[in-house]
């Protein structure tokens, strides 16, 4: 059987290592890298550190508009499909390099399968939200985290090729964890101490895009007592010049940070303040408190179990999240698997 992988944004990255290596040891995989993303610290750091192999196919797309980049990927993915003929398009999450994957594939009739299935956020303002709806409905296979997205499946008419297998980047995590220990400098190369900083990742669009979202959330940081490290994605950085607003004197700003200083500064934060979806699960993950800068998630177990508090933007909200955290740690049972993801979803094409 022969495995096409598209993947071209970071998360992906991350997703794809532990699933290629378990595809790779029964099946052939070829690796097709979009170029969504391209900076050093936002690919190929994942690629060195994750032993990813390197990809078969680089399109090489680079940014732009939704339409302009997704019609890039998809002109190019055709041709890439037809060439290649693979059995089985695999494709992770709710970029634009998932949407272009599947709909080339689907397109050319070639079966879909989709790793991270079944999440809404129910807003459809978000470009993710398009992007993993379409997907759902053009797979074969559907791997869904937790039984809570299955439902949802259900719900919207999809129950043939659905698996509950857990969570791809627990596996991850559960892999790396201990190595980042040892290879980290993390968290005192941002000049903190561990259980003495917070940590705050910012990059989606509805906030980065928006001036007065952007600020209540730099208006939140500045309340907080305790320093934050935010290790800034570049739309943020961007955001931030074209508004012209600056973060208070507290926030350690650093460049994207590799996934070994990631999984450290996480698990050594007192509480992470995030929008981003893998964030927040890895948060849950080592035992770290999460506030999420977001009116909805589509991780709502998280949000249950007490975890994870959703702040949106407003500084007093964040602020409250993060006192309500403090009065107390909720339980903390497993949500989406025991880390053995990849394997699940090859069991699925044996
Ligand atoms: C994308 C995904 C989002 C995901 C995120 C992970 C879509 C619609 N969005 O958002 O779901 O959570 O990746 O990080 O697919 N840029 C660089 N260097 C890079 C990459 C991007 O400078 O290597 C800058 C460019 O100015 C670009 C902007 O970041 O215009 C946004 O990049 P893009 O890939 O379009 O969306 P993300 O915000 O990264
Ligand atoms: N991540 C990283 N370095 C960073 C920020 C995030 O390695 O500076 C990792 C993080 O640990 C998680 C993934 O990137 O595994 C999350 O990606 P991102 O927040 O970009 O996207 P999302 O999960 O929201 O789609």
């Amino acid at each position: 059987m022969k495995f096409l992988t598209v993947i071209g944004a970071r998360p992906q990255f991350i997703k794809a290592a532990p699933l290629s290596t378990a595809l790779r040891r029964r099946f052939t995989e070829v690796l097709v890298h979009t170029g969504q993303h391209y900076d050093h610290e936002m690919s190929d750091v994942f690629f060195e550190q994750l032993g990813i192999p390197a990809p078969d196919h680089h399109l090489h797309v680079g940014s732009g508009p939704h339409g302009a980049q997704t019609g890039a990927m998809l002109t190019q993915l055709e041709t890439v499909m037809q060439d290649e003929r693979p059995d089985v398009v695999l494709v992770y999450g709710d970029t634009n390099s998932t949407l272009a994957g599947a709909l080339a594939a689907a397109k050319l009739q070639i079966p879909v399968a989709h790793v991270e299935a079944g999440l809404r956020s129910f807003n459809r303002a978000m470009p993710e939200e398009i992007n993993r709806v379409v997907t759902d409905h053009l797979s074969t296979w559907l791997f869904a985290p937790a039984a809570h997205a299955e439902r949802q499946l259900a719900v919207e008419g999809i129950g043939r090729g659905v698996h509950v297998v857990g969570d791809i980047m627990l596996d991850a995590v559960l892999q790396h964890a201990e190595r980042a220990r040892t290879l980290s400098r993390y968290p005192e190369a941002a000049n903190v101490c561990p259980g003495a900083f917070y940590l705050c990742t910012v990059h989606r669009a509805e906030n980065t895009d928006q001036p007065e979202r952007l600020a209540g959330i730099l208006a939140g940081l500045a309340r907080l007592d305790r320093p934050v490290v935010l290790p800034l994605h570049p739309r943020t950085a961007k955001r931030l010049k074209e508004f012209g607003l600056t973060p208070a004197a507290t926030v350690r700003v650093i460049e994207p940070v590799g996934y070994f200083d990631m999984l450290q500064l996480e698990r050594s934060a007192a509480a992470v303040l995030t929008d981003s979806g893998g964030v927040q699960k890895e948060a849950y993950y080592l035992d770290v408190p999460c506030v999420t800068l977001r009116n909805e998630t589509e991780w709502v177990e998280t949000v249950e179990v007490g975890w994870n508090i959703l702040a949106g933007t407003d500084p007093d909200a964040i602020v409250a999240a993060l006192d309500q955290h403090g009065r107390g740690r909720p339980s903390h049972p497993p949500l989406y698997g025991n880390g053995d993801a990849a394997e699940a979803i090859v069991q699925v094409f044996r």
